[in-house]
């Protein structure tokens, strides 16, 4: 059994809500997963200042589960290489030096291959829609991003759970109707033809679980809500807990509870683990 602890859009900085990442550093220490998954959005504004709590945050986790991050529209500075003019790097300098050089990690853990994948890439041609409300939002994922992540899948070892972790959403939202990235279709249908099991990501901040059937396998998509203050709709901030076994993947919802000032229970669903 695999155990992961997915969380998504903690936006450090003004959205964050003390009391929530208090709790769920606590939730960390003492349930000890596997993993930890943090698919993007540590901060704010990309502000060294956010990043540095993020970086404690981070290394807290560490001291207890292995850690995957990925960046969020909100950790680049778009602004610097808007449309690839300009150095792309410099749009991820203060992620770089705080959270981690690579942009895009691999874990390799007991029982799965994690592959991190980067969809936060700034304002590009392949970003840009009719809706100028999607500018410096819409996530992006290229061809060379899946042959590095079918790669690392390939070289895995055989009957591990194939696992992404990723910024934006590839199914719509259900309050915002929206998706996260441009290509959905086409970026499923590569997952699916690598065989992933469990899609791990955010940005719509609403928590949701959806199961994507293809002919041959099905994937899990863990759309972690946010914990802070900018939740969908006025919902509970919620985290999602995870366990992978040799046969089926559980998703736990995790709600705030202003109360019980925890996160609690909430609703779980089964998936049966089908083999390609
Ligand atoms: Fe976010
Ligand atoms: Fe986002």
């Amino acid at each position: 059994m695999t155990t992961i602890f997915h969380v998504s859009d903690l936006h450090f900085g003004r959205p964050a809500v003390p009391a929530q990442i208090e709790a769920i550093e606590e939730l960390i220490q003492t349930d000890k997963f596997d993993l930890v998954a943090i698919s993007g959005d540590l901060s704010q504004r990309s502000r060294a200042g956010e990043f540095q709590r993020a970086q404690v945050f981070i290394r807290d986790a560490e001291k207890v589960s292995r850690v995957i991050v990925v960046p969020g529209n909100h950790d680049v500075k778009w602004w610097r290489a808007p449309l690839g003019v300009g150095d792309q790097s410099r749009m991820y300098d203060n992620y770089m030096q705080f959270i981690s050089t690579d942009l895009e990690p691999v874990l390799r853990l007991p029982g799965a291959t994690v592959v991190g994948l980067n969809t936060s890439q700034g304002v590009t041609p392949r970003t840009l829609t009719w809706n100028v409300r999607d500018i410096s939002i819409i996530g992006d994922l290229r061809p060379s991003q899946f042959e590095k992540a079918d790669k690392a899948f390939s070289t895995g070892e055989p009957g591990n759970a194939k696992v992404i972790v990723m910024h934006h959403n590839p199914v719509k939202g259900e309050l915002s109707q929206r998706h996260g990235l441009k290509r959905t279709k086409k970026i499923l249908g590569a997952f699916a033809a690598m065989g992933v099991d469990l899609i791990l990501c955010g940005h719509d901040h609403q928590e949701s679980v959806h199961y994507i059937e293809h002919t041959r396998k099905g994937t899990v998509i863990s759309t972690a809500g946010t914990v802070s203050n900018r939740s969908r709709g006025g919902r509970p901030s919620s985290v999602n807990e995870i366990e992978i076994g040799p046969k089926t993947i559980d998703v736990t919802t995790r709600i705030w509870s202003s109360e019980k000032k925890t996160f609690v229970h909430g609703p779980h669903r089964c998936f049966e683990r089908s083999v390609a």
